[in-house]
């Protein structure tokens, strides 16, 4: 394989609760099958496993993408780069390939402009190869783009499935050129039963959880599905090869129905 696209990989492994015997054991899986884009935050306590998964699976570190994100307790300028440099030291690396700052700081507690440059020195550090961000709506957006400039953030990463598909947000995301990442790609597993994407998994010989991924991707996002489980981990993967007609896109686009899952009190007013 050849060292990694300057881009996010389209698929990723989610993190977030796989920690313990388990959440190594589905890392290092997930490596044996060929996913190379690992997604970690401070508050998961999965960057020493990670780093520790990385290091057993005697991948070259060119091959990997490893995200990490800043904990909205940390944003700051006192707290920001220990935090950063506490989270390399986790992981065991000398820098990440995406640094995102987890959530927007509630209330404006910690000022914008402290956090999204504290971000880019990161950056100009080398303690990251690219920065993004992570539950931020338009408008943050539109002040990201204000202050660091086109194109400084490769990613927004945000609540994203069959069931919330942030038309608002994708739409504005697309015309910015920006990618957005999907998190809780599944719906935490629930589009496993999905009537829908259980007919269209059928003629594709796949499992529904492939047709959300495939769709998804298909719009255009990345995709970050977590599983402790081989087999799942494994049908996943397969996502990356289906190719939905448009028909078959427009059965699933229609499945929209605005369901958030994540939404704590710390929330920004959402677009969608
Ligand atoms: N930026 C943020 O604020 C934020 C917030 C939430 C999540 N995230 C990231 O997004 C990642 C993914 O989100 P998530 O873990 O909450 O939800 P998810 O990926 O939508 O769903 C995970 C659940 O789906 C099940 N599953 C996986 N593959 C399956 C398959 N093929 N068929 C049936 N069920 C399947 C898993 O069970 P098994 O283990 O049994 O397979 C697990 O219970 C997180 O791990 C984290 O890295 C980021």
């Amino acid at each position: 394989m050849t060292s990694i696209a300057n881009s996010i990989p389209t698929i990723g492994l989610g993190t977030f609760g796989r920690t313990g015997d388990a959440g190594m054991a589905s890392i290092l899986a997930a490596f044996e099958i060929g996913y190379r884009h690992i997604d970690t935050a401070q508050s998961y306590n999965t960057e020493e496993p990670v780093g520790e998964a990385f290091r057993r699976s005697g991948l070259p570190r060119e091959q990997v993408f490893i995200t990490t994100k800043v904990a909205d307790t940390k944003l700051d300028k006192a707290s920001f780069m220990p935090s950063v440099e506490r989270s390399l030291e986790a992981l065991g690396f000398d820098h990440v390939d995406l640094l995102l700052i987890h959530w927007p700081s509630q209330n404006n507690a910690v000022p914008f402009e402290d956090y999204m440059t504290e971000l880019k020195r990161a950056q100009d550090l080398g303690h990251t190869r690219f920065i993004g961000v992570s539950n931020f709506p338009i408008a943050r957006l539109e002040q990201t783009r204000a202050l660091l400039g086109e194109g400084a953030i490769v990613t927004n990463q945000v609540e994203i499935h069959p069931y919330l598909q942030a038309p608002r947000l994708s739409s504005y995301a697309r015309s910015i050129g920006l990618p957005l990442t999907a998190y809780q790609p599944l719906a935490q597993g629930d589009v496993r039963s999905d009537p829908v994407l259980s007919s269209i998994a059928e003629r594709h010989g796949v499992t529904p959880a492939a047709i959300a991924l495939a769709f998804l991707m298909a719009e255009g996002h990345a995709v970050i599905p977590a599983s402790s489980n081989a087999v799942n981990l494994r049908e996943n993967m397969r996502s990356v090869g289906v190719r939905l007609s448009d028909d078959e896109m427009g059965q699933i686009r229609a499945l929209n129905r605005d369901e958030r899952r994540i939404n704590p009190a710390k929330s920004p007013r959402w677009d969608d």
